[in-house]
């Protein structure tokens, strides 16, 4: 047996948890100060969901899927993101009957097969948001500035906001059609990916890292020329919007994403500086995916954030400093005949919700102040035959030395007051 986690996991340990809870703390705070409310899916999901979803042509659903056959035979598939799983529970319970839109955030592990590296894991972790039931250009723009504020409130100012619209199904068909004839003539010289791509889905091809493959289609022709009159005007209102609020972004002719589901606005936020995977979240709008999946018509856009890669970004920019918690108040015990003494003081505080904690190796009591130490105790409730006879507690400040002797009475607001100054 190999006692060891598969390829592209990772344990997230005691250690590191601490900072995974601080940044989950500000993302939910912001989330709900834009009004979304948090879904759970299940993890894994029947196969034909992604496929109709993402799209058969996309790298997610051809190489990079959990699928497997469950004891009845049915091909079932670990989510390889979120917005696919959104719109299906949408049409599930019919929520598109309801208010709209219908603001939801979810948070939790996503699964890809993919070569593993710096900031690219087969389970990885997404924080993200899916707004239904509005084509408004401007809940396009509080999109992406609520992504921006997220990524200033963690301290990721250094970002690169890369915008563009791919257009919707009758305007990229017009586009499609174009670069088809641009990249024809060079498409033996793409490379095996980008020649697989130009049979699928030529507008991949302008996606792919290979610089060869960049050479090779030099010219090509742009997106923005191709946009109908409705999907341009559709853009200009979204950027307008952003440079009203102070977003700053790249347009970018190259930004397609790799999902099949996007219509019009698209974005990606980059951090230059922590290696080739610098984009820390993506998305935008999908207004036909709930009908392409069987529900009605009902527009949509959303994003997704990579916490491994805002983790990432923080380490390597030096941001990433996070006190694991530790404890209030230490019980130290003279001896172990004051077991049943200390655990109902125990109770007591934690009650009071004073976070609290004592030895249960045996260690001396010199060992107990050591290890009160490493736990980060600000006060130890010292219990010792003296205390006992007596009926009272020494209470022990680990910072001024200072020592206390207070009743029973008395302990729980004393610790209370020294906590506070
Ligand atoms: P995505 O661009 O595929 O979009 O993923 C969003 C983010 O997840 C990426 O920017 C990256 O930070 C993180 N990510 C993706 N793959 C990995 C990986 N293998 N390891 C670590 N992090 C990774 C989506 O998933 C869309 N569902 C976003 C969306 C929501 N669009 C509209 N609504």
């Amino acid at each position: 047996m190999q006692v060891k986690a598969p390829r592209g996991t990772a344990d997230i340990l005691p250690g590191n948890t601490a900072k995974w809870q601080k940044i989950e703390r500000i993302i939910k705070e912001h989330l709900e100060s834009f009004a979304y409310q948090e879904v759970r899916t299940p993890v894994f999901e029947h196969t034909e969901l992604f496929q109709h979803g993402v799209g058969q042509g996309t790298d997610i659903v051809s190489k990079e899927m959990y699928t497997f056959n469950d004891r009845s035979k049915r091909s079932l598939t670990l989510r390889p993101e979120g917005t696919a799983s959104c719109a299906r529970a949408i049409i599930e319970h019919s929520i598109y009957g309801g208010v709209l839109p219908v603001k939801w955030y979810y948070t939790g592990p996503m699964f890809r097969y993919d070569r593993p590296q710096a900031g690219r894991y087969r389970q990885f972790h997404q924080v993200g948001v899916e707004a239904f039931g509005s084509n408004s250009p401007y809940l396009d723009a509080e999109t992406i500035i609520l992504m921006v504020e997220i990524l200033s409130a963690l301290g990721l100012t250094a970002y690169e906001l890369h915008l563009n619209s791919v257009g919707c199904p009758v305007c990229r068909q017009s586009y499609r059609q174009s670069l088809i004839e641009h990249i024809s003539p060079v498409k033996d010289s793409l490379c095996p990916d980008c020649q697989l791509r130009f049979q699928q889905n030529p507008l991949r091809v302008l996606d792919c890292k290979v610089a060869a493959c960049h050479e090779a289609i030099v010219g090509y022709p742009v997106i923005h020329d191709s946009l109908c009159v409705e999907c341009r005007e559709h853009y200009a209102i979204v950027r307008t919007a952003l440079t009203d609020s102070n977003v700053d972004y790249i347009h970018d002719d190259q930004l397609v994403r790799g999902l099949d589901y996007y219509t019009n606005t698209a974005f990606e936020i980059h951090i230059p500086g922590i290696g080739a995977q610098s984009a820390v979240g993506g998305g935008g709008r999908y207004n036909g995916l709930v009908q392409a999946l069987g529900g009605p018509y009902l527009p949509g856009i959303g994003f997704a954030l990579g916490m491994e890669r805002l983790l990432l970004a923080l380490d390597t920019l030096g941001l990433g400093e996070s006190e694991a918690p530790g404890v209030d108040v230490f019980i130290a015990l003279m001896n172990d005949r004051f077991e049943t003494q200390a655990l109902k003081i125990l109770n007591k505080i934690r009650k009071a919700g004073i976070r609290a904690d004592k030895d249960y190796t045996g260690r001396s009591g010199k060992a107990q102040m050591k290890y009160a130490d490493r736990l980060g105790a600000k006060l130890v409730i010292l219990i010792g035959d003296e205390e006992i006879e007596q009926g009272f507690y020494t209470l022990r400040n680990m910072q001024t030395k200072e020592q206390l002797q207070l009743d029973n009475e008395q302990l729980v607001d004393s610790i209370k007051q020294i906590m506070a100054n």
